[in-house]
């Protein structure tokens, strides 16, 4: 088997702030109760011209810059995505196209908010199997353009954005040391995004009117209980594989929905909320794409030295839970 690690990160935000005070001006909402109550400030919007690929490219390449590859060189493109440009083709394929990564195969994998750990997971299979001897794993996610924007206990905790990760055969050190990932499809009803899927399709008057075209949360907000646990047991069974303690761990990188949620895992690890790399305050939850956006800003940052121990950890719709642990 061949040794896997992340050789290079990238993200890209779109420019455009969506403010909690900017939603008071639209719902029956405040800044006080969603900042209170989720954590969450500020979320950022993809400009109407901008599709996932679009986000995606810009992550991509400074990950590629950062990691010293050029985009042909890449042998392998994996997108997690809930939100691709189109049902068919690919979101990845669109991407591949944009970066002139032509030497790349490529697709995508759904997995809602757990997507970058599960796209990370199948990569490094083929790196480590001799198949491929890099990858690009890309997460981008254009979440407000599912959101009905008259549903205040949704649309608050969502954004738009794109993080990235090379990853590719390497020496000593540096390297991934697991990927765990683990699904309950019995409770998919939990977060549901129904439209465009076969059962919801042809789209008509009474789908969009009865908004299966629109994320529909009423699950997840309820199973807030069953994500602490998730999360908890992925971040263990992560240490556990490895013989290894949190105190070894120099920085989780949780996937964020709320800052609550978060709160409860702290408690059930029993470790200080420092430990926890978080952006909720100004992105949200950005789906698939908040675990990488958070690493590569704790690379950039300074957080993440080399040597560290790092923590990835989401929990999702699907429903899906994972975890990751990297030596930097
Ligand atoms: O990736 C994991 C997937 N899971 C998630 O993302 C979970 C997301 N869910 C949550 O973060 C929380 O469930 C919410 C933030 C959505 C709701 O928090 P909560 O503390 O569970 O509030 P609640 O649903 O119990 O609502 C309390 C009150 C209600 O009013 P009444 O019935 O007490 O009068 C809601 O109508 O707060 C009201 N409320 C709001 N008020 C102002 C709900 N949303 C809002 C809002 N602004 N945006």
């Amino acid at each position: 088997m061949k040794r896997v690690g992340i050789v290079g990160t990238g993200s890209y935000l779109p420019e455009t702030v969506l403010s909690n005070f900017d939603l008071e001006k639209i719902l029956d909402t405040n800044d006080e109760w969603i900042t209170t109550r989720t954590g969450i400030r500020e979320r950022r919007v993809a400009g109407k011209d901008e599709a996932a690929s679009d986000l995606a490219k810009r992550a991509s390449e400074k990950a590629l810059a950062d990691a010293g590859i050029a985009a042909e060189e890449i042998e392998l493109i994996v997108m997690a995505t809930v939100t691709p440009d189109t049902q068919c083709p690919a979101g990845a394929n669109w991407l591949e196209a944009k970066l002139g990564a032509v030497n790349a195969v490529s697709f995508d994998v759904t997995a809602a908010c757990t997507g970058f750990i599960f796209a990370l997971s199948i990569a490094e299979q083929y790196i480590k199997n001799g198949i491929y001897r890099n990858a690009l794993v890309v997460a981008s996610e254009i979440m407000t353009r599912t959101l009905d924007w008259t549903n205040r206990e949704t649309c608050i905790l969502w954004g738009d954005g794109s993080g990235a990760a090379v990853i590719a055969e390497v020496g000593d050190g540096h390297r991934i040391l697991s990927t765990h990932i683990h699904t309950d499809g019995a409770s998919g009803d939990n977060l549901l995004l129904p439209g465009g899927g076969s059962k919801t399709t042809p789209i008509s008057f009474e789908s969009v009117e009865k908004k299966l075209h629109n994320l529909d949360m009423i699950g997840a907000n309820q199973s807030v209980k069953v994500a602490v646990r998730r999360f908890a047991e992925a971040c263990e069974e992560a240490l556990l594989h490895n013989d290894l303690t949190l105190d070894d761990v120099k920085v989780i990188i949780p996937h964020q929905a709320n800052i609550r949620i978060l709160q409860g895992v702290a408690k059930r690890l029993n470790c200080s909320m420092d430990k926890l790399y978080l952006t909720i305050e100004k992105y949200g939850n950005i789906s698939s794409a908040t675990v990488p956006i958070a690493l590569d800003e704790a690379v950039r940052d300074g957080t993440i030295q080399p040597g560290d121990l790092v923590l990835l950890t989401a929990f999702g719709g699907g429903l899906t839970w994972g975890s990751s642990l990297i030596r930097w």
